[in-house]
């Protein structure tokens, strides 16, 4: 630790309120180093302003094979473009993108509504609900596993604790056989996509595969990697977005009424979801970065090969961009948070994630009628992740 350090009891309760934590580093040390013997340094940056110039600053790589021994993932799950610098980044991401242009995701509208609906169906006559279960995970899951072409057979929760294990693995998990589960579900993805069969049409997936196979575009690690980074991602954000914005809404009902009105003030969905970003970010930090070169953020000097990591969620309520930045205001504008990142790596899902938060939150609002928290919020079970920031459940209560 460097001799400036968060309190304690700020850096105890981090997982379930980072903010507090937050505030302290932006104003006492915004630029932090945590140094532990045996391990890489690694350098907190709390502030709007310095995060922003720092996602665009090329001094920083997204290339873990810089820092010595440091194995950011599941073991060769790692070579996809959230870990790659130009010119692999730039060519993995070109493989990726053309699937989730803004134009081909609007046309998933009524089939989120769809799903919406039936998810919602399924609970209707309960009293109790549990958001991110019955609700939120499945359905963010669907979409991706639309996108991507997975088989019917393998849109399960089993999958998605498979997933979701090899970034927030519970304590009593086998981690070795959470790699075997994960091995084997992408072994078995990818088969399917290479023996063709009635799901191997004109997906992600199925395309990957091609420019892997075909032109040797990707390697099957760069495949494999891709696979799991999508399904992974595109699934566990939107999840937090629901959940995290749910939360936000039950404990301030007034913003939820502007929401639930049966004729929302036009553009409100969209500054709502926005607002919902920037106010409990579920991407709370950037993915990994360090410094390819030697360079100095708020006086301090950052030696290369220092892992760099960027509070997305703290920048996100500096007071200094964002007048009043703990309150939610579901109107707020302009809102340029960063919640979906800034510059080269910004998030290939954003369109989706979008339209998945401005259908998804006003439906699941108004079905669900008047609901209060099943517990008290500061019971409530976050995900110990590295880098999300989500419930593990959020159970309401029908009032
Ligand atoms: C509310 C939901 C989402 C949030 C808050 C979010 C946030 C982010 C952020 C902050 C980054 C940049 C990370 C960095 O620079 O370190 C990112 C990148 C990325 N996101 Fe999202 N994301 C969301 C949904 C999605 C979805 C639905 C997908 C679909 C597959 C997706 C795919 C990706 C990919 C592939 C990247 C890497 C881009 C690159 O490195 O060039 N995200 N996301």
């Amino acid at each position: 630790m460097s001799p400036l350090a968060p309190p304690p009891e700020l850096l105890a309760a981090r997982v379930r309120d980072p903010y507090p934590c937050f505030a302290w580093l932006r104003r006492h040390a915004p630029a932090h180093a945590d140094r532990r013997p045996g391990r890489p340094t690694v350098w907190q940056i709390s502030r709007y302003e310095d995060v922003r110039a720092l996602l665009t600053d090329a001094r920083l790589s997204k290339d873990p094979g810089r820092v010595p021994g440091y194995v950011p993932g599941p073991t060769g799950l790692n070579r996809h473009l959230v870990h790659a610098d130009p010119p692999d980044h730039t060519r993995l991401r070109t493989l990726v993108n053309t699937a989730f242009v803004p134009r081909r995701i609007a046309q998933l509208e009524p089939f989120i509504g769809e799903i919406a609906h039936r998810l919602l169906d399924r609970v209707e006559q309960r009293p109790h609900v549990d958001v991110i279960a019955d609700f939120a995970a499945p359905l963010t899951f669907r979409m991706i596993c639309a996108i991507l072409g997975v088989p019917p057979e393998l849109d399960t929760a089993a999958t998605r604790d498979t997933l979701m294990a090899t970034i927030s693995p519970a304590a009593d998990v086998d981690t070795d056989r959470g790699e075997r589960d994960l091995h084997a579900l992408l072994d078995t993805l990818i088969v399917t996509k290479r023996t063709g069969g009635e799901h191997n049409g004109t997906d992600l997936l199925g395309a990957l595969v091609r420019a892997s196979d075909d032109s040797g575009a990707m390697s099957e690690e760069e495949l494999r990697s891709t696979a799991y980074l999508l399904l992974l991602v595109g699934h566990d954000t939107t999840m937090n977005l629901i959940g995290n914005g749910t939360l936000a809404l039950l404990r301030n009902p007034a913003q939820a009424a502007l929401l639930t009105a049966p004729q929302p003030a036009p553009g409100l969905v969209a500054t709502a979801v926005e607002e919902l970003l920037r106010f409990d970010s579920p991407v709370r930090d950037a993915t990994f970065r360090c410094a390819a070169q030697p360079l100095s953020v708020q006086g301090q000097s950052i030696a290369e090969g220092d892992i760099v990591s960027l509070l997305i969620g703290s920048a996100n309520r500096d007071g200094a961009r964002f007048p009043e930045a703990d309150r939610l205001d579901l109107t707020r504008t302009p809102n340029d948070h960063l919640a979906f990142g800034y510059g080269p790596h910004f998030c290939i899902g954003a369109a989706l994630a979008r339209l998945e938060g401005a259908v998804a939150l006003p439906l699941l609002l108004r079905r669900l009628g008047p609901v209060q928290l099943a517990k008290p919020a500061d019971e409530l079970p976050w995900r110990p992740a590295r880098v999300m920031r989500g419930l593990a459940a959020l159970p309401v209560v029908r009032t």
